[in-house]
């Protein structure tokens, strides 16, 4: 019996695992979701921080990240278009919570800004670890995507980690609560 393969991917490789082309899809909404609420995220501390703050090297740095998220999000908006997938009906709502979650963060102060920037990641790291493991060799245009993205966020991790994330004031239970949002995201967005 042969497995219908998505839209515009290349055919599996033997031994991959079957995904079929709703899970493909699914993939392709959930990382598209979640590029556009990354930036969002970044639009919401920028929005704060380059009001607030002096000129800072922290703030150079998440503008960096910022831009790096908008090249992520731009290359799923392009698959969501080629690949005709459709996108999560809760943009609007990811749009309002993650920009909301990057101002109340950076309304916190520097650290705190970072400390979400080390959840959010995370959470990524461990959502691109499991895509790219179930993708095996299916689709290797999707795999090489958010095989490139998983590296930049796991150095937008280490960034944030590096300056100083985990001297937030009250750094477990605020990266506790920021992953927690991220997963419930994660699971509705693959869904809705
Ligand atoms: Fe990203
Ligand atoms: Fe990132």
């Amino acid at each position: 019996m042969s497995v219908k393969q998505p839209r515009g991917a290349r055919p599996a490789l033997p031994g991959t695992p079957k995904l079929d082309e709703a899970d493909i899809e699914q993939m392709i909404r959930v990382d598209h979701a979640g590029e556009f609420g990354a930036l969002c995220i970044y639009e919401g501390q920028l929005a704060v921080l380059e009001r607030n703050s002096a000129a800072s090297t922290n703030v150079d740095a998440i503008k960096r990240m910022a831009e790096q998220e908008r090249t992520h999000f731009a290359a799923f908006e392009r698959m969501v278009k080629d690949r005709a997938v459709r996108p999560t009906a809760l943009e609007p709502l990811w749009h309002a919570a993650g920009y909301a979650l990057g101002a109340a963060t950076a309304l916190m102060g520097e650290k705190a800004a970072l400390a979400c920037t080390v959840a959010v990641e995370d959470v990524i790291d461990d959502h691109y670890a499991k895509q790219i493991e179930r993708l095996g060799n299916t689709d290797p245009e999707l795999r090489e995507t958010v095989a490139k993205f998983h590296r930049d966020e796991i150095e937008h991790r280490d960034e944030a980690l590096a300056r100083g994330a985990r001297e937030a004031p009250g750094y477990p239970l605020l990266a506790a609560a920021i992953r927690l949002s991220c997963r419930i995201a994660i699971s509705l967005s693959e869904r809705i």
